[in-house]
């Protein structure tokens, strides 16, 4: 083999077999060992995905030891400072920044979708009052697949793309309903001279008895916390979009699938439960405490917004999200209620990173420590935040199954697995057991 290559040798029988090794654009290479069973009879075991790339991907790249986040190679910290949403997100779907023209078509197409069928709502009355809005969204999302049968052949990629539309267009009016829902307050209709930000606030906060004017400052940072979340390529809930998408479900089917996977604590629904630690916290004096539950093996406990598979230096978008945390705090009157919370994250924070245990485990803040503090003053409840985090993930789940789907060698994912059950044994009826 005259390109890059990796022996793996059995040490039992002496077999050896030369696998190709590719290389990315930038990261490291990856070992194909597509062909490893049928030549040597052998599986990898890597049930984590610690040192597993599932694809190939053009869409988002991370340096964890640099602390590096790129989409589609820009930087995220110019995106942040500099994109919105729309933008961002057509950056993402289809590869480059939009020109003049294709922004404002992308602009249009997106706001021309984000009414609901009238029909969808009564959805919402069989949920109870106080259901999770994350179990809401699931369902609702869900069921878009029986609306849209029009657009549902994945083969066809118009219909695709018609598909991932309505998805980012629809999702901040699920959500804004999944939470005039809990407060049983009738729900608002989009408005499409708003920004797509602006858009979700007035649904979220506006009522039919009094005016409503978006807070520029609120829409603003919520464009970039919604920038911030927008992809981050492998995460749990893409690659739950990727193999159910890779058995040719419907694209509504495989981000409802998104939406769940997003939801468990160890992934998207960290946001929620860093907010609920903190407010059990109380206040600096307890902190040594919960430092000490997250130390102990024998507690199951962990410091809920610290640690990532990937990033081994802090979290580039954590860096963002605290420096806006701080400069939101200021500007809201200086009694706002978050002042003390933001003060409470900023002291665990630091005696988390000055903690032997945490330095040798690399354990940085990560996205989801400091968002909630934002979220929280702009009014949204602690059960909304990770759907603020689906709402904003849909750009890239979409993106990871056009992209996925687009690949004329795109096959069913299918791992494998170390089988340590039971071996052949002999049925015996109830009585000889
Ligand atoms: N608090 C205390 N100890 C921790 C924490 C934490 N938050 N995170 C990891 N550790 C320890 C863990 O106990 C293990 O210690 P040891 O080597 O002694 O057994 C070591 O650090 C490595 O942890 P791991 O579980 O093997 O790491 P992982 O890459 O499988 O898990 C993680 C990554 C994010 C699930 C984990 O760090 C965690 O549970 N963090 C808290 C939840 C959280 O904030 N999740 C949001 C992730 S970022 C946004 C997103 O993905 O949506």
């Amino acid at each position: 083999m005259s390109k890059k290559s990796v022996t793996i040798t059995n040490n039992e029988t002496g077999e050896s077999v030369e696998l190709p090794l590719l290389d990315g654009s930038q990261g490291p290479s990856a070992v194909d060992i597509e062909k490893l069973y049928r030549d040597m009879g052998i599986l990898t075991f890597d049930p984590g995905f610690v040192s597993t790339a599932s694809c190939r991907s053009d869409i988002t790249f991370i340096n964890g030891e640099d602390g590096i986040l790129q989409y589609r190679g820009y930087p995220i910290e110019q995106l942040a400072e500099q994109s919105h949403f729309l933008e961002t997100a057509y950056l993402l779907m289809y590869g480059d920044l939009p020109n003049e023209g294709q922004l404002s078509n992308f602009t249009r197409i997106i706001s021309h979708h984000t009414m609901l069928n009238e029909s969808l709502k009564n959805f919402y009355n069989g949920f109870h009052y106080d259901a999770h809005p994350m179990a809401v969204m699931v369902g609702v999302v869900g069921s878009l697949s029986a609306f849209y049968h029009d657009s549902l052949d994945i083969r066809d990629p118009e219909h695709r793309e018609i598909s991932a539309h309505r998805m980012i267009a629809k999702m901040p009016t699920i959500a804004a309903a999944s939470y005039k829902h809990n407060i049983g307050e009738p729900f608002i209709y989009p408005r499409n001279d708003l920004s797509y930000c602006g858009n979700f606030l007035n649904m979220m906060f506006s009522t039919p008895c009094e005016p409503y004017e978006v807070d520029p400052m609120m829409e603003k940072a919520l464009n970039l916390l919604f920038i911030l979340h927008m992809d981050h390529e492998q995460n749990a809930s893409s690659s739950t979009v990727r193999l159910a998408g890779s058995s040719q479900a419907n694209p509504f089917a495989c981000i409802a699938a998104g939406i769940a996977s997003l939801w468990g604590p160890a992934h998207g629904g960290a946001n929620e439960a860093v907010l609920n630690m903190l407010e059990g916290m109380g206040n600096v004096d307890n902190v040594d405490q919960y430092i000490a539950r997250a130390k102990d093996k024998d507690d199951p406990f962990r410091l809920m917004g610290f640690g990532h598979r990937v990033y081994k230096r802090y979290d580039p978008r954590a860096r963002i999200i605290r420096k806006m945390c701080h400069d939101m705090l200021e500007r809201v009157s200086p009694d706002n209620e978050q002042g003390p919370l933001f003060e409470l994250a900023l002291r665990l924070e630091e005696i988390a990173l000055n903690d032997e245990y945490f330095i040798e485990r690399q354990l940085y803040p990560n996205v989801d420590f400091y968002s909630g503090i934002i979220y929280r003053a702009m009014g949204i409840p602690n059960n909304m935040f990770t759907v603020m985090f689906a709402i904003a993930r849909t750009v890239g789940w979409v993106s990871h199954w056009m992209e996925m789907m687009d690949d004329p060698q795109q096959r069913i994912g299918r791992p494998r697995q170390l089988y340590r059950g039971a071996v052949k044994r002999d049925y015996q009826s109830i009585v000889e057991r």
